[in-house]
Protein backbone atom coordinates (compact mmCIF):
# COMPACT_ATOMS: atom_id res chain seq x y z
CA UNK A 1 0.00 0.00 0.00
CA UNK A 2 1.49 3.28 -0.86
CA UNK A 3 -1.12 5.84 -0.06
CA UNK A 4 -0.27 8.09 3.00
CA UNK A 5 -3.05 7.58 5.26
CA UNK A 6 -5.20 9.96 6.43
CA UNK A 7 -5.10 11.43 9.45
CA UNK A 8 -8.67 10.52 11.48
CA UNK A 9 -8.86 12.24 14.86
CA UNK A 10 -11.63 11.16 17.78
CA UNK A 11 -12.73 12.64 20.59
CA UNK A 12 -14.64 10.68 23.50
CA UNK A 13 -12.96 7.80 21.86
CA UNK A 14 -13.74 5.71 25.59
CA UNK A 15 -17.52 6.68 25.05
CA UNK A 16 -20.39 4.30 23.57
CA UNK A 17 -20.34 6.12 20.36
CA UNK A 18 -16.41 5.60 19.93
CA UNK A 19 -16.78 2.58 20.31
CA UNK A 20 -18.98 1.85 18.00
CA UNK A 21 -17.34 4.43 15.49
CA UNK A 22 -13.59 3.58 16.01
CA UNK A 23 -13.78 -0.29 14.32
CA UNK A 24 -15.70 1.24 10.96
CA UNK A 25 -13.28 4.21 9.99
CA UNK A 26 -10.82 1.77 10.97
CA UNK A 27 -12.31 -0.88 8.10
CA UNK A 28 -12.63 1.84 5.80
CA UNK A 29 -16.57 2.63 5.88
CA UNK A 30 -15.30 6.57 6.77
CA UNK A 31 -13.41 7.37 3.97
CA UNK A 32 -13.15 4.17 1.40
CA UNK A 33 -12.06 0.63 0.94
CA UNK A 34 -8.78 1.85 -0.40
CA UNK A 35 -7.90 4.65 1.82
CA UNK A 36 -5.51 3.94 4.55
CA UNK A 37 -6.52 5.95 8.39
CA UNK A 38 -4.16 6.54 10.86
CA UNK A 39 -6.07 7.07 14.36
CA UNK A 40 -5.55 9.99 16.63
CA UNK A 41 -7.76 9.49 19.72
CA UNK A 42 -8.37 12.49 22.80
CA UNK A 43 -10.11 11.33 25.74
CA UNK A 44 -9.34 13.04 29.50
CA UNK A 45 -6.76 11.47 31.73
CA UNK A 46 -9.25 9.31 33.42
CA UNK A 47 -10.94 7.62 30.54
CA UNK A 48 -7.28 6.94 28.68
CA UNK A 49 -7.30 3.54 30.03
CA UNK A 50 -10.41 2.83 28.61
CA UNK A 51 -9.36 4.23 25.03
CA UNK A 52 -5.74 1.88 25.47
CA UNK A 53 -8.41 -1.47 25.67
CA UNK A 54 -10.15 -0.22 22.79
CA UNK A 55 -6.71 0.66 21.02
CA UNK A 56 -5.87 -3.28 21.69
CA UNK A 57 -9.15 -4.40 20.53
CA UNK A 58 -8.35 -2.22 16.95
CA UNK A 59 -5.12 -4.39 16.91
CA UNK A 60 -6.62 -7.45 17.15
CA UNK A 61 -9.12 -6.68 14.06
CA UNK A 62 -5.79 -6.44 12.32
CA UNK A 63 -7.20 -4.12 9.84
CA UNK A 64 -5.40 -4.00 6.68
CA UNK A 65 -5.91 -0.15 6.49
CA UNK A 66 -5.00 0.81 9.82
CA UNK A 67 -1.92 2.70 9.88
CA UNK A 68 -2.09 3.36 13.60
CA UNK A 69 -3.93 4.46 16.94
CA UNK A 70 -2.55 6.84 19.29
CA UNK A 71 -4.21 8.05 22.50
CA UNK A 72 -3.87 11.53 23.95
CA UNK A 73 -5.33 13.47 26.85
CA UNK A 74 -3.93 16.34 25.31
CA UNK A 75 -6.22 18.28 22.25
CA UNK A 76 -3.18 20.40 20.80
CA UNK A 77 -1.09 17.07 20.44
CA UNK A 78 -4.10 14.59 19.33
CA UNK A 79 -5.80 17.44 16.35
CA UNK A 80 -1.67 17.63 15.01
CA UNK A 81 -2.48 16.85 11.44
CA UNK A 82 -5.56 15.73 11.26
CA UNK A 83 -7.45 15.54 7.63
CA UNK A 84 -11.17 14.52 9.43
CA UNK A 85 -11.79 15.58 12.97
CA UNK A 86 -14.78 13.79 14.59
CA UNK A 87 -15.95 15.95 17.60
CA UNK A 88 -17.70 13.31 19.61
CA UNK A 89 -16.74 13.79 23.26
CA UNK A 90 -19.18 15.27 24.93
CA UNK A 91 -21.45 14.66 27.97
CA UNK A 92 -24.42 13.25 26.95
CA UNK A 93 -27.91 14.39 27.90
CA UNK A 94 -29.39 11.94 30.53
CA UNK A 95 -33.25 11.53 30.97
CA UNK A 96 -34.99 15.03 31.95
CA UNK A 97 -32.38 17.02 30.25
CA UNK A 98 -32.67 19.74 27.62
CA UNK A 99 -30.14 20.24 25.33
CA UNK A 100 -30.22 23.71 26.94
CA UNK A 101 -28.94 22.19 29.86
CA UNK A 102 -25.42 21.33 28.36
CA UNK A 103 -24.88 24.40 26.76
CA UNK A 104 -22.32 25.72 29.90
CA UNK A 105 -21.18 21.89 30.57
CA UNK A 106 -19.94 21.19 26.74
CA UNK A 107 -19.29 25.02 25.37
CA UNK A 108 -15.75 25.13 27.58
CA UNK A 109 -14.80 21.73 25.88
CA UNK A 110 -15.05 22.89 22.61
CA UNK A 111 -13.57 26.05 22.58
CA UNK A 112 -9.73 24.46 23.50
CA UNK A 113 -10.23 22.20 20.89
CA UNK A 114 -10.93 24.54 17.93
CA UNK A 115 -7.94 26.22 19.04
CA UNK A 116 -6.08 22.98 18.78
CA UNK A 117 -7.71 22.57 15.60
CA UNK A 118 -6.82 26.08 14.37
CA UNK A 119 -2.86 25.85 15.38
CA UNK A 120 -1.90 21.76 14.56
CA UNK A 121 -4.89 20.61 12.07
CA UNK A 122 -3.61 19.64 8.40
CA UNK A 123 -4.70 22.73 6.31
CA UNK A 124 -7.57 20.04 4.03
CA UNK A 125 -9.11 19.51 7.80
CA UNK A 126 -12.96 18.91 7.60
CA UNK A 127 -14.78 18.95 11.18
CA UNK A 128 -17.99 17.12 12.29
CA UNK A 129 -19.33 18.19 15.36
CA UNK A 130 -21.31 15.14 16.99
CA UNK A 131 -21.28 16.30 20.75
CA UNK A 132 -24.84 18.10 22.20
CA UNK A 133 -25.80 20.63 21.38
CA UNK A 134 -23.82 20.08 18.60
CA UNK A 135 -24.87 22.61 16.09
CA UNK A 136 -23.92 25.43 19.32
CA UNK A 137 -20.39 23.38 20.12
CA UNK A 138 -19.38 23.40 16.29
CA UNK A 139 -20.17 27.29 16.13
CA UNK A 140 -17.83 27.67 18.70
CA UNK A 141 -14.83 25.37 18.00
CA UNK A 142 -15.32 27.44 14.39
CA UNK A 143 -15.20 30.49 16.51
CA UNK A 144 -11.78 29.60 17.94
CA UNK A 145 -10.14 28.79 14.25
CA UNK A 146 -9.88 31.87 13.05
CA UNK A 147 -7.41 30.71 10.29
CA UNK A 148 -9.61 27.35 8.92
CA UNK A 149 -12.07 28.14 6.61
CA UNK A 150 -15.77 28.23 8.65
CA UNK A 151 -17.33 25.87 5.79
CA UNK A 152 -14.88 23.27 7.22
CA UNK A 153 -16.99 22.96 10.52
CA UNK A 154 -19.83 21.01 10.23
CA UNK A 155 -22.76 19.76 12.75
CA UNK A 156 -24.57 15.85 12.67
CA UNK A 157 -27.66 16.22 11.52
CA UNK A 158 -27.37 12.95 9.34
CA UNK A 159 -28.81 10.98 12.39
CA UNK A 160 -31.89 13.00 11.96
CA UNK A 161 -31.98 12.95 8.76
CA UNK A 162 -31.80 8.74 8.22
CA UNK A 163 -34.65 8.69 11.34
CA UNK A 164 -36.84 10.82 8.74
CA UNK A 165 -36.08 8.12 5.75
CA UNK A 166 -36.99 5.37 7.89
CA UNK A 167 -39.95 6.38 9.46
CA UNK A 168 -41.33 7.66 5.79
CA UNK A 169 -40.12 4.31 3.98
CA UNK A 170 -42.21 2.27 6.90
CA UNK A 171 -45.21 4.40 5.91
CA UNK A 172 -45.30 4.34 2.34
CA UNK A 173 -44.23 0.81 2.17
CA UNK A 174 -41.11 1.59 -0.12
CA UNK A 175 -37.23 1.33 0.83
CA UNK A 176 -34.79 3.66 2.33
CA UNK A 177 -33.28 3.24 -1.30
CA UNK A 178 -36.81 4.73 -3.39
CA UNK A 179 -36.53 8.19 -1.60
CA UNK A 180 -34.16 11.02 -2.15
CA UNK A 181 -34.22 14.19 -0.99
CA UNK A 182 -35.14 14.38 2.45
CA UNK A 183 -34.31 17.84 4.45
CA UNK A 184 -34.14 18.37 8.17
CA UNK A 185 -33.60 22.03 8.81
CA UNK A 186 -32.65 23.79 11.76
CA UNK A 187 -31.49 22.49 15.07
CA UNK A 188 -30.57 18.74 16.20
CA UNK A 189 -32.96 19.34 18.68
CA UNK A 190 -36.74 18.70 19.45
CA UNK A 191 -37.21 21.93 17.19
CA UNK A 192 -35.33 20.44 14.20
CA UNK A 193 -38.19 20.34 11.26
CA UNK A 194 -38.07 17.26 8.91
CA UNK A 195 -39.19 18.22 5.35
CA UNK A 196 -41.74 16.02 2.93
CA UNK A 197 -42.82 18.49 0.82
CA UNK A 198 -39.28 18.74 -1.14
CA UNK A 199 -38.66 14.84 -0.68
CA UNK A 200 -39.26 12.41 -3.12
CA UNK A 201 -40.64 8.42 -3.35
CA UNK A 202 -39.26 7.10 -6.64
CA UNK A 203 -39.61 10.60 -7.91
CA UNK A 204 -42.95 11.51 -7.09
CA UNK A 205 -43.61 14.07 -4.03
CA UNK A 206 -43.39 12.11 -0.87
CA UNK A 207 -46.06 14.54 1.11
CA UNK A 208 -48.41 14.10 -2.20
CA UNK A 209 -47.68 10.18 -2.25
CA UNK A 210 -48.51 9.83 1.88
CA UNK A 211 -51.45 12.40 1.13
CA UNK A 212 -51.82 12.31 5.48
CA UNK A 213 -51.29 15.93 6.99
CA UNK A 214 -52.51 14.49 10.08
CA UNK A 215 -49.93 11.96 9.90
CA UNK A 216 -47.14 14.43 9.13
CA UNK A 217 -47.93 17.37 11.31
CA UNK A 218 -48.84 14.69 14.41
CA UNK A 219 -46.93 11.87 13.76
CA UNK A 220 -43.83 12.27 11.56
CA UNK A 221 -42.40 15.40 12.55
CA UNK A 222 -42.41 14.77 16.50
CA UNK A 223 -41.45 11.11 15.97
CA UNK A 224 -38.37 11.66 14.03
CA UNK A 225 -37.71 15.44 16.41
CA UNK A 226 -37.94 13.70 19.63
CA UNK A 227 -36.43 10.25 18.68
CA UNK A 228 -33.29 10.77 20.55
CA UNK A 229 -35.33 11.49 23.88
CA UNK A 230 -37.11 8.12 22.56
CA UNK A 231 -34.15 6.45 22.67
CA UNK A 232 -32.78 7.31 25.66
CA UNK A 233 -36.29 6.22 27.26
CA UNK A 234 -36.23 2.74 26.16
CA UNK A 235 -32.30 2.17 26.27
CA UNK A 236 -31.85 4.09 29.08
CA UNK A 237 -28.88 5.84 27.13
CA UNK A 238 -28.43 8.02 24.19
CA UNK A 239 -28.19 6.35 20.48
CA UNK A 240 -24.78 5.56 19.58
CA UNK A 241 -24.66 2.58 16.94
CA UNK A 242 -27.45 4.31 14.69
CA UNK A 243 -25.36 7.91 15.78
CA UNK A 244 -21.62 6.47 14.85
CA UNK A 245 -23.41 5.22 11.51
CA UNK A 246 -24.82 8.48 10.72
CA UNK A 247 -21.44 10.00 11.52
CA UNK A 248 -19.41 7.61 8.67
CA UNK A 249 -22.52 8.75 6.11
CA UNK A 250 -21.93 12.32 7.11
CA UNK A 251 -18.41 12.47 6.41
CA UNK A 252 -18.54 9.72 3.45
CA UNK A 253 -20.92 12.15 1.59
CA UNK A 254 -18.89 14.82 2.38
CA UNK A 255 -15.83 12.96 1.18
CA UNK A 256 -17.23 11.24 -2.16
CA UNK A 257 -20.63 13.10 -3.42
CA UNK A 258 -24.14 12.95 -3.53
CA UNK A 259 -25.36 10.89 -5.67
CA UNK A 260 -26.92 13.37 -9.05
CA UNK A 261 -30.31 14.21 -8.42
CA UNK A 262 -30.25 13.76 -4.76
CA UNK A 263 -29.14 15.68 -1.31
CA UNK A 264 -28.56 15.33 2.08
CA UNK A 265 -28.83 16.91 5.51
CA UNK A 266 -25.85 18.63 7.41
CA UNK A 267 -25.49 21.47 9.62
CA UNK A 268 -23.31 24.01 8.31
CA UNK A 269 -22.66 27.80 8.52
CA UNK A 270 -25.40 29.83 7.20
CA UNK A 271 -24.63 32.09 4.19
CA UNK A 272 -28.28 33.80 4.56
CA UNK A 273 -29.86 31.00 2.45
CA UNK A 274 -33.42 30.68 3.72
CA UNK A 275 -33.55 33.18 5.86
CA UNK A 276 -31.23 31.89 8.13
CA UNK A 277 -29.19 34.10 9.57
CA UNK A 278 -25.50 34.60 8.07
CA UNK A 279 -23.05 32.72 10.67
CA UNK A 280 -25.29 30.03 12.48
CA UNK A 281 -24.81 26.57 12.19
CA UNK A 282 -27.95 25.33 10.88
CA UNK A 283 -29.08 22.20 8.78
CA UNK A 284 -29.64 22.76 5.26
CA UNK A 285 -29.87 20.59 2.48
CA UNK A 286 -26.76 20.61 0.66
CA UNK A 287 -24.48 19.15 -2.20
CA UNK A 288 -21.46 17.66 -1.89
CA UNK A 289 -19.21 17.24 -4.81
CA UNK A 290 -14.61 17.03 -4.85
CA UNK A 291 -14.80 17.20 -1.00
CA UNK A 292 -16.96 20.45 -0.79
CA UNK A 293 -20.58 21.60 0.01
CA UNK A 294 -23.04 23.92 -1.14
CA UNK A 295 -26.54 24.46 0.13
CA UNK A 296 -29.54 23.65 -2.64
CA UNK A 297 -31.21 26.98 -3.71
CA UNK A 298 -34.19 28.01 -4.77
CA UNK A 299 -36.83 25.68 -2.65
CA UNK A 300 -40.06 27.12 -2.28
CA UNK A 301 -41.14 27.29 1.36
CA UNK A 302 -44.52 27.36 2.40
CA UNK A 303 -45.78 29.10 5.70
CA UNK A 304 -46.07 25.61 7.28
CA UNK A 305 -42.61 24.68 6.46
CA UNK A 306 -41.41 28.43 7.16
CA UNK A 307 -42.94 28.80 10.23
CA UNK A 308 -40.78 25.49 11.69
CA UNK A 309 -37.31 26.77 10.06
CA UNK A 310 -37.88 30.14 12.04
CA UNK A 311 -38.82 28.23 15.47
CA UNK A 312 -35.53 26.03 14.92
CA UNK A 313 -33.45 28.88 13.68
CA UNK A 314 -34.73 30.87 16.57
CA UNK A 315 -33.62 28.56 19.01
CA UNK A 316 -30.11 28.37 17.46
CA UNK A 317 -30.17 32.17 17.46
CA UNK A 318 -30.90 31.75 21.54
CA UNK A 319 -27.94 29.41 21.77
CA UNK A 320 -25.76 31.46 19.89
CA UNK A 321 -26.83 34.50 22.44
CA UNK A 322 -26.50 32.20 25.50
CA UNK A 323 -22.89 30.99 24.74
CA UNK A 324 -21.90 34.75 24.12
CA UNK A 325 -22.90 35.97 27.12
CA UNK A 326 -20.97 33.11 28.74
CA UNK A 327 -18.09 34.49 27.02
CA UNK A 328 -17.39 31.25 24.82
CA UNK A 329 -17.49 33.08 21.45
P1 LIG B 1 -20.36 8.85 26.38
O1 LIG B 1 -20.55 9.53 27.68
O2 LIG B 1 -20.52 7.39 26.27
O3 LIG B 1 -18.91 9.21 25.82
C1 LIG B 1 -18.43 10.50 25.83
C2 LIG B 1 -16.94 10.38 25.97
O4 LIG B 1 -16.41 11.69 25.81
C3 LIG B 1 -16.49 9.87 27.34
O5 LIG B 1 -15.62 8.77 27.17
C4 LIG B 1 -15.78 11.07 27.97
O6 LIG B 1 -14.71 10.69 28.77
C5 LIG B 1 -15.32 11.80 26.71
N1 LIG B 1 -15.03 13.21 26.92
C6 LIG B 1 -15.64 14.08 27.76
N2 LIG B 1 -15.04 15.27 27.70
C7 LIG B 1 -14.04 15.17 26.80
C8 LIG B 1 -13.06 16.05 26.32
N3 LIG B 1 -12.98 17.31 26.76
N4 LIG B 1 -12.17 15.60 25.40
C9 LIG B 1 -12.24 14.33 24.96
N5 LIG B 1 -13.13 13.43 25.39
C10 LIG B 1 -14.03 13.84 26.29
O7 LIG B 1 -21.30 9.61 25.32
P2 LIG B 1 -21.75 9.13 23.88
O8 LIG B 1 -22.99 8.35 24.01
O9 LIG B 1 -20.59 8.56 23.16
O10 LIG B 1 -22.20 10.52 23.23
C11 LIG B 1 -21.26 11.51 22.92
C12 LIG B 1 -21.97 12.80 22.51
O11 LIG B 1 -22.68 12.63 21.30
C13 LIG B 1 -23.01 13.30 23.52
O12 LIG B 1 -22.91 14.71 23.58
C14 LIG B 1 -24.31 12.93 22.88
O13 LIG B 1 -25.38 13.72 23.33
C15 LIG B 1 -23.99 13.20 21.44
N6 LIG B 1 -24.88 12.62 20.44
C16 LIG B 1 -25.13 13.36 19.32
C17 LIG B 1 -25.93 12.86 18.32
C18 LIG B 1 -26.23 13.66 17.07
O14 LIG B 1 -27.04 13.20 16.27
N7 LIG B 1 -25.63 14.82 16.83
C19 LIG B 1 -26.49 11.59 18.47
C20 LIG B 1 -26.21 10.84 19.61
C21 LIG B 1 -25.39 11.36 20.60
C1 LIG C 1 -29.89 11.77 19.60
O1 LIG C 1 -30.44 12.47 18.74
O2 LIG C 1 -30.08 10.56 19.71
C2 LIG C 1 -28.91 12.41 20.51
O3 LIG C 1 -28.66 13.73 20.15
C3 LIG C 1 -29.26 12.24 21.93
C4 LIG C 1 -30.08 13.35 22.49
O4 LIG C 1 -29.62 13.93 23.47
O5 LIG C 1 -31.17 13.63 21.98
Amino acid sequence: MTRTPVTVTVTGAAGQIGYALLFRIASGQLLGPDVPVRLRLLEIPQAVKAAEGTAMELDDCAFPLLAGTDIFDDPNQAFQGANVALLVGARPRTKGMERGDLLEANGGIFKPQGEAINAGAADDVKVLVVGNPANTNALIAQQHAPDVPAERFTAMTRLDHNRALAQLSKKAGVSVADIRRMTIWGNHSATQYPDLFHAEIAGKSAAETVNDKSWLENDFIPTVAKRGAAIIEARGASSAASAASAAIDHVHTWVNGTADGDWTSMAVVSDGSYGVPEGLISSFPVTTKDGKWEIVQGLEIDDFSRARIDASVNELAEERDAVRKLGLI
